[in-house]
């Protein structure tokens, strides 16, 4: 283990997909907060994402947060989004793949955006930041859940994109691709958090599961504040 990866945030850039709200924004805020130079957020044009950038500004200083519309399943958006960040800002170093929605019903869609985006994103990190591709190294957060390290009744298939979520970032996490590319990578499990995906999580469960059982899930595990998140 030949781990000597820079633990400041002061003066990085960083990006984060999903930043406009909900957790995501958490992080965005958070890094701002403790010196990044600039964040650009990642996110759907329907997301608000500008008045989340603009709130931001307002708090950090002008230029401090950007909105960029991405939706990480489109491979050439995400890209030239990565793209843009290094052109403005000269540089990338944490890239927060945080973009996730939970939707069994709509399961091929989440299976695209949890998992096929998270390796897209992450391929994109090594890509951007690694040494060995002319990078200076930096860090990468892939966001799983509590829900990829234990099974769950009411939305199995989100469970499952959870799972693959820690098994991935585990795997780019082994010495082998740090060694080469210094870029490390933290899996970040969140528990229950009160965020839109929870508040609007009824409706979006498979037709084979009782609404009851979402109910049951959410007396029984205790939902932290965003602000507790990151
Ligand atoms: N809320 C929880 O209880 C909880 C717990 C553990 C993990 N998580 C994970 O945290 C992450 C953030 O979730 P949240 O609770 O803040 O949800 P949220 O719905 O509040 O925010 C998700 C953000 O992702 C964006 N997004 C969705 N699809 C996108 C796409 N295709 N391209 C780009 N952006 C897209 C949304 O517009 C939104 O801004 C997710 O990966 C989620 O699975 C959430």
């Amino acid at each position: 283990m030949t781990y000597k990866a820079d633990m400041e945030i002061q003066n990085k850039i960083a990006l984060v997909t999903g930043g406009a709200n909900g957790i995501g924004f958490a992080h965005v805020r958070e890094l701002l907060r403790n010196g990044a130079a600039h964040v650009a957020i990642l996110d759907l044009a329907n997301s608000k994402g500008d008045e989340s950038a603009k709130k931001l500004n307002a708090e950090f200083g002008s230029d401090r947060a950007i909105f960029i519309v991405c939706d990480v399943t489109k491979q050439q958006e995400f890209e030239d989004a990565f793209a843009k960040v290094v052109k403005e800002f000269g540089g990338l170093d944490i890239v927060i793949n945080n973009a996730g929605i939970m939707d069994d019903a709509r399961w091929e869609l989440m299976i695209e955006i949890n998992i096929t985006a998270v390796v897209r994103g992450t391929l994109l990190a090594f890509r951007y930041m690694g040494k060995d591709k002319g990078g200076k190294g930096g860090t990468l957060v892939n966001v799983a859940s509590v829900a990829g390290l234990v099974p769950g009744k009411p939305f199995p298939i989100y469970h499952g994109t959870k799972h693959a979520v820690i098994g991935i970032s585990r795997s780019f996490g082994h010495p082998y691709h740090y060694d080469k590319s210094g870029v490390r990578v933290l899996t970040l499990c969140p528990g229950g958090t009160e965020t839109q995906l929870v508040t609007k999580a009824g409706g979006r469960m498979l037709d084979m599961v009782e609404q009851q059982e979402l109910f049951d899930l959410l007396d029984s595990i205790p939902i932290q504040r965003i602000s507790d998140s990151s």
